[in-house]
């Protein structure tokens, strides 16, 4: 099965509102965009992805031929691709009222063992999905990390208990979700956090504690001192806060604030291996895919996965080594131009 194949099978079953496009860019989708739509005007998931194609490559070919390595230690893990798939909390509403986010977090521990990547799930709101994500991330020897919403302080530390206790290699708030549109529907509080609070769940960890939701160097230096070991640079695919920048535009101010005193991890429109080569040379150390992680699966679950990790290999690969880089630490923002 090629990428193509994949796509026509996930049409099959991925429900009404995604078209499983060629790529994943929102303009097929718009205020209909799963995950559930990009908040009004509706163009924040386009946007993400159309700032990564507005940055170009520089090709350096006078440079040793050797084999390029996408190895890199992240946050106490060897992986071997700067990657980590994207946080689901429910995949019932937005896609396929008949999957479970459950048997796709499952999915994604297991391909992430297999394929040297780490996975996130969501706290979603189903009961029993939480737990059942810790334990398939420790099935596959601790692969992954739960995001969790920012619920009251009670909560998140009954849930950072039940981490501490399970096989993650990392656990994370995303403090963005305070915008979510279907957690204000459904009445559910969750709300932003100051950097006390966030100092004390911190503190509560015993794994490397994450935020997501980190949109400018403010925000950024404050979960420095609120401890986070990494930040996800992230607006939620644009369903948090219209007119939000690209996560591509605020990267390197972000980079450029924070670099060196915590892990950078960057999604939005993250699309193919060119973008992740794009993102690490503007300042991230990992990047993070969602949607087409997803879609993959209701193509052909854990194979298909793999197939866009491989293509995803594949694609950063060629371009490091056309760029001179053959490691990770030697792609640097002199390798791309806007
Ligand atoms: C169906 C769906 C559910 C999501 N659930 C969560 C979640 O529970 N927690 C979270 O931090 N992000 C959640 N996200 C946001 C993604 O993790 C990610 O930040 C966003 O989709 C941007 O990445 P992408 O452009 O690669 O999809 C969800 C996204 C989708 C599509």
């Amino acid at each position: 099965m090629d990428y193509n194949q994949l796509l026509i099978e996930a049409r099959k079953h991925i429900g009404p509102n995604c078209k499983a496009c060629p790529v994943c860019n929102g303009l097929a989708c718009g205020n209909t965009m799963p995950g559930p739509g990009s908040k009004a005007p509706g163009n924040g998931a386009y946007d993400n992805w159309k700032a990564w194609q507005n940055i170009r490559l520089t090709m350096d070919c006078i440079a040793p031929a050797g084999e390029v390595d996408t190895g890199l230690e992240f946050l106490g893990r060897q992986l071997d691709f700067p990657l980590i798939t994207g946080p689901i909390g429910s995949i019932k509403w937005q896609y396929n009222p008949e999957s479970d986010v459950r048997d796709f977090n499952r999915d994604v521990a297991s391909a992430a063992a297999k394929l040297g990547i780490a996975g996130a799930f969501g706290d979603g709101i189903e009961p029993g999905v939480y737990t059942d994500s810790l334990r398939h991330s420790a099935d596959f020897g601790g692969v992954s990390m739960p995001i969790l919403n920012p619920y009251s302080d009670e909560e998140i530390k009954e849930k950072i208990a039940l981490a501490n206790e399970a096989g993650v290699f990392a656990l994370g708030v995303v403090i963005d979700s305070a915008g979510l549109p279907h957690l204000r529907q459904k009445g559910i509080s969750a709300g932003t956090k100051t950097v006390e609070q966030l100092r004390t769940l911190r503190e509560c960890s015993k794994v490397p504690f994450v935020i997501k939701g980190v949109m400018s160097a403010k925000t950024a230096l404050k979960a420095v001192e609120a401890g986070a070991d990494a930040i996800i640079v992230s607006n939620h695919g644009g369903r948090v806060l219209p007119f939000s920048p690209a996560t591509a535009e605020v990267l390197p101010e972000i980079a450029d604030a924070v670099k060196g005193q915590t892990k950078i991890i960057v999604d939005g429109g993250i699309r193919t291996g060119i973008d992740i080569f794009k993102a690490l040379a503007l300042g991230a150390d990992a990047v993070m895919i969602c949607r087409p992680i997803l879609v993959s699966w209701y193509g052909a679950g854990e194979q298909g996965i793999e197939l866009l990790v491989n293509k995803l290999r594949a694609e950063l690969d060629d371009v490091m080594y056309m760029c001179g880089a053959r490691k990770l630490s030697d792609i640097n923002r002199d390798m791309i131009r806007f």
